[in-house]
């Protein structure tokens, strides 16, 4: 308990999945969360959920409005931000050659610029005290060539490279903010569902505990421990740093 007590932590996307997750898990550690999508009714039914540290706004991450107006409440009702989640995602599933410029655009949109926006207003707020962290949300799929996922991968590796860019930034100009991305890969949530074809049934059970074999998709709160950590002072020396989160994925040959 308390591993983040005290802070303040905006996560974008919160209203389903590994955002979700995350908010759950930091609130559990002492946050006070700060909940946004732009899903308003899923959203204000998980801050409820979460409780009275727990507040939900509506947000959509590539609007540039919007991403001041969120900044502009949180100051006014916490005065301060120490840890920024960039979770939301979309998936876009077409390949180089299919791809419309409008389907790239719209991942790009809420992927790479919301990541952007997200980044640079929230900086005069982190930035204030001694210690924020910002965490990106990137994928295997910028490590990797899935042809299926050319507008997304283009995103997530927008990110993996921004994320570099803002946490050499924070050091050179000395502002006691960390920057770093995670790389999940398969973990069960209505967007692997989607991806997967299997929107309509029910999600697959994965165990909570143990080691997972190779062929298992992984819990959104495999991916919240990691956030957990970098959000946390525990991770004080890491920054620009990229974290795979895919059970071996990378790691493994091909056969
Ligand atoms: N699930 C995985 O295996 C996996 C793997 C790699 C990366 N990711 C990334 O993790 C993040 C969360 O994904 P998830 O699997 O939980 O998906 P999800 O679909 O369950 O959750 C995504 C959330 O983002 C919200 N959202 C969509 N567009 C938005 C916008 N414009 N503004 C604000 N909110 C918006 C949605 O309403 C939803 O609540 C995404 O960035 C995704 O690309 C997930």
């Amino acid at each position: 308990m308390g591993r983040v007590a005290g802070k303040i932590a905006l996560i974008t996307g919160a209203a389903s999945g590994l955002g979700f997750a995350d908010a759950k898990l930091l609130a559990e550690e002492g946050a006070k969360v700060v909940l946004t999508d732009v899903n308003i009714e899923k959203g204000e039914a998980a801050a409820l959920e979460l409780g009275p540290s727990a507040s939900f706004i509506k947000h959509d991450v590539s609007s540039e409005q919007d991403w001041i107006e969120v900044i502009s409440k949180i100051d006014e009702l916490h005065g301060n931000l120490d840890i920024l989640v960039n979770n939301a995602g979309v998936v876009v599933m077409s390949d180089p050659v299919n791809c419309t410029l409008e389907e790239f655009r719209f991942a790009n949109r809420i992927m790479s610029e919301g990541v952007f926006l997200g980044m640079k207003y929230s900086m005069p707020l982190l930035k204030k005290n001694h210690g924020g962290s910002i965490v990106n949300m990137s994928s295997t799929a910028s490590h990797l060539g899935y042809p299926i996922f050319f507008a997304y991968s283009a995103a997530k590796g927008a990110v993996r490279s921004m994320t570099k860019s803002m946490a050499i930034h924070c050091q050179a100009e000395s502002f006691p903010v960390r920057c770093n991305s995670v790389h999940a890969g398969g973990i069960e949530t209505p967007m692997v569902q989607f991806a997967q074809g299997r929107a309509d049934e029910a999600p697959v059970d994965v165990p909570a505990q143990g080691v997972l074999p190779a062929d298992s998709l992984g819990t959104p709160k495999d991916v919240a421990s990691m956030i957990l950590y970098l959000a946390s002072d525990e991770s004080r020396f890491v920054t620009g740093a990229e974290f795979l989160i895919d059970n071996g994925l990378l790691a493994r040959p091909a056969m």
